[in-house]
């Protein structure tokens, strides 16, 4: 029998990716898809990034971003199938059937729409304020972007694992309704120690917020960004409690956990905010200055890029029509 592992992920073009983005998805996915027996699908979840899209020149732009920083940190595209979801025509059909198996209260509790309505009920405003459908039944359409490619690993970050749960829910669903073996159950990797990377003020770190760290922001850029990082009013001598600080947090999912053990020490020793801003501004960089130059001659090139996603799509499509027919026949559509 073969051991080959399936892992796909994908993330919204819905602004410039951050380090959340990278220590969460981007970095473990680069990790698995580096393992022989891993056979990895990453793609641009352009249909997702609907539900909230600005303009079509927006979304042109995001899509482009999401795609060069991907390749910026070294996703090679010959071993890895890398494409836009909306070159994939069937996602959408397998979605469908997936919908007419989900019931619409696993909806209600579904993290996408659910941190919308109670943002809305915070606010005073009515629940479903400013809710399309697309954002409602969001995690059935990401259930089939795992289980069109039979996907045994969806490295995500944490906010994503309810997500991942719902698309196994629904393929045990399908599976018991129509006979064992029509979808195949996914999992979610996780890696503890950048599962939330929080933002500079402290919430998760995300597009959304305003809140985040763009990877491929100018040198000189980020570091201001850095410096804005919300800290308390200790003095710059006393000691510093590097679990309760945003700065160490952010450094911490960075680096090895022995490197951050030994950064904890400084903190209790009692390291100035100024000074920690910059020994994690000085990491930054040493992890981002190369990627950044890839990024910027790729954003540079952007039919290369197009190029690149549509042998994606098509090779994407190879392996998901025979998945597709699995599911028609199992249903009775064929
Ligand atoms: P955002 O919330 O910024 O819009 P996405 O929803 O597009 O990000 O997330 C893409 C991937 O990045 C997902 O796997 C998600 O779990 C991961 N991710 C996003 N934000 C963070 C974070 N702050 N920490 C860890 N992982 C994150
Ligand atoms: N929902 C994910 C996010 O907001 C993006 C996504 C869409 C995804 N489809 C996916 C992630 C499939 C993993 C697998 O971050």
């Amino acid at each position: 029998m073969s051991t080959l592992k399936t892992a796909l992920t994908g993330i919204k073009p819905t602004g410039a990716p951050h380090i959340g983005n990278y220590l969460g998805a981007i970095r473990p996915g680069l990790a698995l898809a580096a393992d022989p027996a891993v056979r990895a699908f990453y793609f641009i979840a352009d249909h997702h990034a609907l539900t909230s899209v600005g303009s079509a020149a927006e979304l042109r732009r995001d899509t482009l971003e999401v795609a060069a920083t991907w390749l910026a940190f070294g996703l090679d595209p010959a071993r890895v199938t890398f494409y836009r979801q909306s070159d994939v025509p069937e996602i959408f059909e397998l979605s469908w059937i997936l919908a007419c198996q989900t019931p619409k209260g696993f909806m209600n509790k579904a993290h996408a729409y659910k941190a919308v309505a109670d943002r809305n009920l915070e606010a005073g405003e009515p629940e479903d304020a400013g809710v399309n459908i697309g954002l409602y039944t969001y995690p059935v359409l990401m259930a089939a972007d795992i289980l069109i490619v039979d996907a045994d690993l969806v490295p995500v970050g944490k906010d994503q694992v309810q997500h991942v749960e719902i698309a196994r829910d629904l393929a045990a669903r399908v599976n018991h309704h129509f006979g064992d073996g029509a979808l195949r159950l996914p999992k979610a990797a996780v890696v503890e120690h950048s599962a939330v990377v929080p933002g500079l003020d402290g919430r998760k770190m995300s597009k959304s917020y305003g809140n985040s760290l763009p990877c491929f922001l100018p040198a000189k850029k980020l570091r201001k960004e850095v410096m804005r990082i919300t800290t308390d009013t200790t003095p710059p001598e006393a000691p510093k409690d590097p679990d309760s600080s945003l700065v160490y947090q952010i450094h911490r999912a960075l680096i090895e956990p022995a490197a951050a053990a030994a950064l904890a020490d400084v903190y209790r020793a009692g390291v100035s905010w100024g000074e920690a801003k910059q020994l994690l501004a000085d990491e930054l960089e040493r992890q981002l200055a190369d990627p950044r130059a890839r990024y910027d001659d790729l954003m540079a090139h952007p039919a290369q890029i197009d190029a690149l996603l549509a042998d994606g799509a098509a090779r994407a499509r190879a392996v998901a029509g025979p998945v597709l027919a699995r599911v028609k026949a199992a249903v009775g559509l064929r």
